[in-house]
Formats: structure tokens, sequence, C-alpha cells
């Protein structure tokens, strides 16, 4: 008997020496962040690299936490469904926090701060976003397929019978049909419509926003990863890190220019 206890205290030893080994050598493991790279400054592709403050954000969380990180690029709204299967382990892709989503998902603390503005050409009868909805004028407005931009306008115009939507897998698709004629004006973010203006002369961004909105990560329902998430994204904001990648990508100056909602 006297063995026998000997015995299994040593394989416990053994087995606790092994586990502390495994913990300095391994990481937690591999953190799959879904998005959608077609969202400058938050996500875009520089060469076959995807870029911005999203993707550094999440590999500075990754990191803080130990664990490995890459990310997968697909349709914006394939996100949701990736993190609710399981395919990925959160989104993180400039995406705003509304009600029908927070059915679907659970979200962390908000990041960053989202504008819907409204980009038109130079000379666009279209002055603010209250001329969306004039009576008769059943403009075609350009949206990328299931965001908020998408979402405000079908709810409020389209329903009404007041314009007409169309949607696009991304924003640079729905800006280059602004820029051919087929839409009036595309609905969209602060930020990439700032990056879309800036590469595309003859554009220009409406004085008034359409909505404000939070940015968040999302995950599956009930994920605790979402707690583990949330402390390194308080800790990264507390320490600067998280400042600094948004002013590497948004300087200050720039930021005094965001219009007014209305
Ligand atoms: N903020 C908007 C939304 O949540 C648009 C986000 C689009 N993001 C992207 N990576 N394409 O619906």
């Amino acid at each position: 008997m006297k063995k026998l206890i000997a015995f299994v205290l040593s394989l416990m030893l053994v087995l606790t020496a092994v586990a502390a080994l495994a913990e300095t050598t391994e990481t937690k493991g591999t953190l799959v962040m879904a998005t959608n790279a077609s969202f400058p400054p938050y996500e875009y592709y520089d060469g076959e690299t995807i870029v911005g403050i999203d993707a550094e954000i999440a590999a500075a969380i990754a990191a803080y936490l130990g664990y490995d990180f890459r990310i997968d690029d697909m349709e914006f709204d394939s996100i949701i469904p990736a993190v609710d299967s399981g395919k990925a382990d959160f989104g993180l892709a400039g995406m705003t926090v509304t009600e029908e989503r927070m059915l679907q998902v659970d979200f962390s603390d908000s990041y960053a701060t989202g504008v819907q503005v409204v980009i038109v050409k130079e000379g666009s009868p279209i002055a603010s976003v209250d001329d969306l909805s004039a009576e008769g004028a059943n403009y075609t407005i350009g949206v990328q397929l299931s965001t908020t931009g998408d979402l405000y306008c079908t709810w409020d115009l389209e329903d009404y019978g007041l314009a007409t939507v169309n949607r696009y897998p991304n924003g640079n698709e729905a800006v280059q049909a602004l820029l051919t004629g087929k839409v009036d004006c595309v609905v969209i973010d602060n930020e990439p419509a700032k990056a879309y203006v800036a590469a595309n002369p003859g554009l220009k961004i409406l004085e008034t926003a359409y909505a404000i909105e939070d940015y968040a990560a999302c995950f599956k329902k009930g994920n605790p990863l979402r707690d583990e998430f949330n402390t390194a994204l308080n800790a990264l904001i507390e320490d600067g890190t998280i400042p600094a990648i948004i002013e590497k990508y948004i300087p200050s100056e720039q930021k005094a220019e965001e219009p007014a909602a209305e």
C-alpha cells in the first residue's frame, strides 16, 4: 500500500512538472479573427498582409492574453455566422453594436466610435441627410451589403418608397458605382469614407452625419473569451497601446474635422 501511495505521489509530481513545462513553452492556442478587409483604416490589404486598427488591436490583445493569432478575411455578412458556428473566435471589423446583432452575438466593450456619413459627387443636389428623404426625390443609394448603412437606408427610406438601395459586396464597389453614376450617393462609415474620397477626386462627404455608433468585437453568445478580451482591451487602452494604434491610423488633427450628427 505504501508503495502504491509513493508511486501515485511521484506520478502526480511528474505530471505537474510536465504541465508547468507545457505552460511556459506553449501559447494557449490560436485565436481566429473574422473580418472583411475592405474597410480602411480599420482593416485593409497592404500587399498580401491585412493591416489596420482592428488588425493591430487584435494582435496586441492576443499577445497580451498569450494566444497566437490569425485573421480570416470574408464577406462582411459572413462574420457573425463564422463566429456563431465557431469557425472564428471573434469578429473585429469596425462592427457597430446594434440591438438586432445583440440577439445573435455578444459584444465586447466598445473601442471606437463610428459615424455614418454620406458621400456625393461634387456639385450633387444632395446637400444634407434630410435631402435623401425629400418627397419625390427617389435617390439611389449605394451601401455595403448588411452594414448599418444598408440597414438604416433600407428601414428609413427604401421601406417607405422614398429611395432605392443598391447593395455592394464592399465599400469600394459602392464608391465606384457613385463615380460611374449608378448611384447618387453612398452611405458608409466616416473613416473609410475619408479614405475613399482621398483616393477618388470629385467626391465629397456631406457635413451632416446619418448616425453615430459604437464599434466592438463580437463573440459567440456565452463565449467566456469575451471577458478575457475585455480585460485585455481595457488594460491596453489604459496603458496607451490602443490609443497609439488609433493615433497611428487616424492622426488627431484629422479627427477634429469630423462632421456633426444631425
Ligand atoms: N460599422 C458598419 C457596420 O457595423 C460597417 C462595418 C463594415 N466593416 C467592414 N470591415 N467592412 O455595419
